[in-house]
């Protein structure tokens, strides 16, 4: 697990939206899973700046979003489809049919959540899942004792969820109570998986994941057990770690390497 501190929120965003540009720029069909929520609205903008200065381009780019609140319409204002239009994607050239969102008014959830894990594996898998934590360790709406071989499926979100996500509805009472959400062996699958995290409140949330047991109470902690991971945290989320001075010193010396001999 590699682990990067930046210095604060735009450095994260830069160092993320950096790892995205060099897989796209590798692979221009490149198969990307996004996240939403505050933390990765930065990494959006840099990416659209980097589409807009210096042709970074999407037109062959799959996306699939981890998460859809239960019972909201695509066109809802705070739905994620409309968040994903509003941040991204109405500024890159990421083609429409491309695009893929769990659908939050579905009857059938079973048969979507089924179809959903289909189209990613028809797409050929994830080659990079962007994921951001919450105060409760979860990644996508894997709220804590969501099972580590979990699928795509509805989950119901836990209260601290609801209360942190009230901002974005003006109101406790109209967050929506479930979610549909890919399962954390659904997000284990990606290729690559780079996790996002700032700010003091995330600290704990990033300790208990990295260096704390393996843990369906802390889901974000199974990032552990995959081998290709990037965690991407400004300072104040990387307050609680006992181990910050080796992850600071293992990125200085993998530079010098990357100077050294170009790799
Ligand atoms: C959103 C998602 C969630 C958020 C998490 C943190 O698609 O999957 O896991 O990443 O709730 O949200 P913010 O970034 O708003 O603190």
């Amino acid at each position: 697990m590699r682990v990067i501190i930046a210095k604060d929120y735009d450095g994260i965003s830069r160092t993320a939206a950096s790892i995205i540009a060099k897989e796209i720029r590798a692979k221009p069909r490149a198969v990307l899973g996004l996240a939403t929520g505050s933390t990765p609205l930065g990494t959006y903008k840099e990416l659209i700046r980097m589409h807009k200065e210096e042709s970074l381009d999407f037109s062959g780019v799959r996306t699939f979003n981890l998460d859809e609140y239960f019972g909201l319409p695509p066109e809802h204002p705070q739905s994620y489809h409309t968040f994903m239009s509003e941040n991204f994607f109405d500024y890159v050239n990421v083609k429409a049919e491309n695009v893929s969102i769990p659908d939050g008014t579905v009857t059938d959830v079973e048969s979507f959540c089924a179809g959903y894990e289909e189209s990613i594996r028809k797409a050929g898998g994830i080659d990079l899942q962007l994921l951001g934590i919450g105060r409760d360790g979860h990644i996508g709406f894997n709220e804590p004792g969501s099972s580590l071989g979990s699928r795509t499926r509805l989950k119901t979100l836990a209260e601290e969820t609801v209360r942190d996500n009230a901002r974005f509805f003006g109101g406790e009472e109209k967050v929506p109570r479930l979610a549909l959400t890919m399962g954390i062996g659904t997000i284990l699958e990606a290729r690559k998986l780079v996790m996002l995290a700032s700010g003091a409140e995330k600290a704990g949330a990033v300790k208990n994941a990295i260096e704390g047991p393996l843990s369906s109470q802390v889901t974000a902690s199974a990032l552990q057990l995959h081998p290709q991971v990037a965690v991407v945290i400004d300072e104040k989320a990387a307050r609680l770690l006992d181990r910050r001075e080796y992850y600071l010193y293992v990125e200085k010396m993998a530079e010098q390497v990357e100077h050294d001999t170009g790799i």
